[in-house]
């Protein structure tokens, strides 16, 4: 049996197989966040097709954390309920489902809520300045992230996972070049590391020791003067430390041009391209639970690279995308590449059109 179907645990939790379905934004929720019909309908398809897990797509935290309309929500009680029917129609499938935690920061659709970050600082990817957070309101939504794991765990989820990435707020912190406070959130790497730290341990304190509590990380930066790749590695580090349950390596603060899915890989060379990242993260963490997005599109690399110990899970979003029952196919010996072609047509139709794969269409 290929390494790609044996079970691994991440925390206390057993995952059947070593694929991850990556978050991709569903654009899918009700008006205040509510998990549809429609939600539950794509998850459980990627359920049945055969994947181990589902990391949904980034829900907001907070109101004023929200970066796009349709986006999940995990801000109120009142959906815990949605969130729990779409727990149970996963699990039907012998598949596990975590949330993606997020706070859009100033990595928003304008308009939607105020942009906020660290400092006053331009986020490269949406072009938009922020307004710097006072320190009140950093406690806020540190507290928000707690509250939206316990709603997590009452929704009868698998776990949380913290969004750490792709110019978001906990990314934003994380990095030199957005974070410029003098005050205990800046200034060197420590205090930058502060605000993710007390993220987690908000969560941990919410839903316990047991439950599985990850974090897709960021490592390093798409712009001059942030993020290295050590000190990104040294954050993975630091979170192992503090307890976290497993790391999803990714990139952080993006630019326009180069979102955290590149386009058009058509060979093998230009697939996996944040293993540099994984591997500076293996070199800090040893043996711990890592996965590793971006660009993974055959499933023989898959295996090499987890055979080599770079990493433990590989993640997919848009192969899933066009091919929800892509793991069964690769189970039942479809061993060339995916059919996804990464033309990004998946991108099109935000902000008020569902996620779909548009492959075939120009
Ligand atoms: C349409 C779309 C929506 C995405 N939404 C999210 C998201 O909500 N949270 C997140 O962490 N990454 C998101 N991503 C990034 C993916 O999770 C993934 O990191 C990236 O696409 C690279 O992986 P891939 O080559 O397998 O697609 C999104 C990507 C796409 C294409």
């Amino acid at each position: 049996m290929s390494i790609l179907f044996e079970p691994k645990p991440i925390g206390s939790l057993v995952l059947k197989n070593r694929f991850i379905k990556s978050s991709t934004a569903e654009r899918m929720a009700g008006p205040d966040g509510e998990v549809t019909p429609l939600l539950i309908e794509f998850c459980e398809a990627i359920a049945r097709g055969g994947a181990g897990c589902i990391f949904l797509g980034h829900a907001y935290v907070h109101p004023k954390g929200r970066a796009n309309p349709k986006m999940t929500g995990l801000h109120d009680d009142r959906l815990i309920p949605g969130l729990r029917s779409l727990a149970e129609a996963v699990h039907r499938h012998g598949c596990r489902v975590f949330a993606q935690l997020n706070y859009g920061g100033s990595r928003i659709q304008k308009g939607i809520t105020e942009s906020v970050g660290p400092s006053v600082v331009e986020n490269p990817s949406t072009g938009l300045m922020a307004r710097e957070l006072r320190s009140s309101e950093i406690w806020e939504i540190v507290e928000a992230f707690g509250k939206a794991a316990a709603r997590t765990r009452e929704a009868g989820l698998d776990g949380a996972l913290i969004h750490g990435g792709h110019g978001y707020l906990v990314s934003l912190f994380n990095s030199r070049y957005a974070n410029r406070r003098t005050d205990e959130w800046g200034g060197n790497e420590q205090n930058r590391f502060r605000f993710v730290d007390e993220v987690y341990r908000s969560i941990r304190k919410a839903v316990g020791p047991d439950y599985p509590v990850t974090i897709k990380l960021g490592i390093k930066d798409d712009v001059e003067d942030g993020l290295s790749i050590e000190e990104g590695a040294d954050i993975a580090r630091r979170l192992a430390l503090a307890g976290i349950d497993a790391i999803e390596v990714s990139g952080g603060l993006l630019t326009k041009e180069a979102a955290a899915g590149r386009t058009n890989i058509l060979s093998r060379e230009e697939e996996a391209y944040f293993l540099p990242y994984a591997q500076a993260v293996r070199s800090k963490v040893g043996r711990f639970p890592l996965s590793l997005v971006g660009g993974l599109r055959s499933p023989r690399l898959m295996e090499e690279i987890i055979t080599a110990g770079w990493t433990d899970f590989v993640s997919l979003a848009r192969p899933f995308i066009c091919e929800p029952d892509l793991v069964s196919k690769i189970q039942t010996g479809r061993w060339g590449s995916v059919s996804c072609t990464t033309c990004e047509n998946c991108r099109l139709g935000f902000p008020d059109e569902p996620l779909r794969c548009r492959k075939d269409e120009k």
